[in-house]
């Protein structure tokens, strides 16, 4: 059942728990509501009882009070926009939105007032909502109903035109798999193998025209996949690789997404100190952005070919485990040099990128909670993005501000390359600490032939948010690049 609905009903008539509506400071204390459909008489109404309890209109304040004799909902909920330019900030919109259906649980229906019948607004409303209204509580035994995430989410919009349903789909679409994405990401590492990944990527496309192929150890030692398996030793539980091959008839243009799915990092033998390693369930998020995106695009339709990659394996330390010494064979035959292994995640991309290039797809972007130096450079909410190609970042950057993901150009010195450089083997898995994201993407970079255009993305920080909740985000994984994809493949239908 979908979460997000469209309908015309007039908002004061509407049935619903709640009526949100959006306002803005009026002159003196007075506040400003916003909305079509709402009548000026209503509109007093509402603010009067908004002022009554000292409402402001201020950006990010909720208010909630009962509603006025004219309307039928219950409550209402007036989410506050600030002195707000209503054609150019999106992002305070859903922040706002957000922040509001996220924080009333127990509600069953939210009945949402646009400040403006704008496809924009509408489409950051709808986004905004549908990610609001998250939860992960398959692990809680009880679920109490007060806690339960808005299971019902209407936009009122006055006469819908059809691209005001074509939004609302295509958001429900959009929006349910960034949170399959996200509980992919929270679901605790004891439930979440490399197997698991894998058949979880396989049952995310059941019923969708894409083809899923798993290679087990055995097929991994086969195809010479030496990076996988040197990371997946150390677990009992091994490693895997998945491809799902989204290829629709008349597609001109091929995308590849690669995305690094180790489903627990310990650190392996170069031990992650106790602090916090929990968070290191997250290590699958560039993996799970993969899956969620492969089944957003595959449900929309989009006529670009489309092949994910999952690498997965589980980083621990064990007498079976890699040693630091140890030399790997990538699939493509460069040899490495494991000096950390903890530096796991560029090894078992090694492998998926190498495949990734023999298909010479127009564009190959990977995607990893690779390095903590991308937190130290750029906070916890902002990706780095690192590519070989200037145009193919500019792409996927412009992709991510038109998505609302915060995304940030950095380069790949090639001054860092000799950090790199192995007394044994071709390469070694770390360089330079100073620059420690860019020397990864550097050794990315090394299994990517020079025409072959490619871009990295870094979300350690923002692949998980280990703060509390804010705006649309909620606490743990947060579904970090499903919409930058879905909007990148989307760009590729458009040349
Ligand atoms: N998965 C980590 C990176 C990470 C750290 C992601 C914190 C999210 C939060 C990665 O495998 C790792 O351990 N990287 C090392 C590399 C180093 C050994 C060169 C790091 O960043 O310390
Ligand atoms: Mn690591
Ligand atoms: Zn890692």
């Amino acid at each position: 059942m979908s979460l997000l609905s469209l309908a015309s009903t007039k908002p004061a008539t509407t049935s619903a728990d709640s009526l949100l509506v959006t306002i803005t400071p009026g002159r003196g204390k007075k506040v400003v509501v916003h909305g079509a459909g709402i009548t000026a008489s209503q509109g007093t109404k509402i603010a009067e009882a908004l002022q009554a309890v000292s409402a402001t209109g201020k950006a990010g304040e909720i208010t909630r009070v009962p509603s006025p004799a004219a309307i039928k909902a219950s409550t209402i909920i007036a989410v506050g926009l600030g002195d707000r330019d209503a054609d150019t900030d999106g992002e305070k919109l859903r922040r706002a939105i957000g922040s509001a259906v996220r924080g009333s649980t127990g509600q069953r229906k939210i009945a949402i007032v646009p400040p403006d019948t704008d496809d924009s607004t509408i489409t950051d409303v709808a986004m905004a909502a549908r990610l609001g209204a998250y939860a992960f509580t398959a692990f809680k035994s009880s679920d109490p109903a007060t806690a339960r995430p808005v299971r019902s989410v209407t936009i009122l919009v006055p006469a819908p035109a059809g691209a005001a349903r074509e939004i609302i789909d295509k958001t429900e679409t959009v929006g349910e798999a960034v949170c399959f994405t996200r509980d992919l990401v929270n679901t605790p590492p004891n439930a979440l193998a490399p197997a698991d990944l894998a058949q979880a990527a396989k049952d995310s496309v059941a019923g969708l025209p894409v083809t899923v192929k798993i290679w087990d150890e055995k097929a991994l030692e086969k195809d010479n996949c030496g990076g996988i398996l040197g990371v997946g030793k150390g677990s009992s539980r091994p490693p895997r690789l998945v491809r799902m091959t989204y290829a629709p008839r008349g597609a001109t243009s091929h995308v590849a997404l690669v995305g690094k799915g180790i489903t627990f990092d310990t650190g392996g033998i170069s031990i992650k100190p106790a602090a916090n390693m929990d968070e290191m369930k997250a290590d699958m998020s560039g993996a799970a952005a993969v899956i969620g995106a492969m089944r957003a695009i595959a449900s929309l339709g989009l006529s670009v070919k489309v092949t994910g990659w999952v690498p997965a394996a589980e980083n621990m330390p064990s007498g079976t485990a890699q040693r630091p010494g140890d030399v790997l064979r990538t699939y493509s035959g460069t040899t490495v040099e494991v000096l950390n292994t903890d530096a796991e995640g560029r090894l078992v991309l090694a492998d998926a990128l190498g495949m990734a290039v023999e298909d010479a797809p127009d564009l190959i972007v990977d995607v990893a909670t690779l390095t903590g130096a991308q937190r130290i450079a750029l906070g916890s909410r902002t990706a780095g993005v690192m590519a070989n190609n200037d145009d193919a970042r500019t792409q996927v950057i412009d992709a991510a501000n038109a998505a609302g993901e915060a995304m940030w150009p950095m380069p790949l010195p090639e001054d860092l390359r000799p950090s790199l450089d192995s007394a044994t083997a071709d390469i070694a898995n770390i360089g330079d600490r100073l620059g420690g994201m860019l020397s990864a993407g550097i050794f990315l970079s090394e299994f990517i032939p020079a025409d072959q255009p490619w871009v990295h993305i870094d979300i350690a920080g923002p692949a998980f948010n280990e703060k509390s909740a804010y705006g649309y985000i909620p606490k743990g994984g947060t579904g970090a690049a499903v919409r930058t994809f879905v909007e990148l493949v989307e760009d590729f239908t458009r040349d």
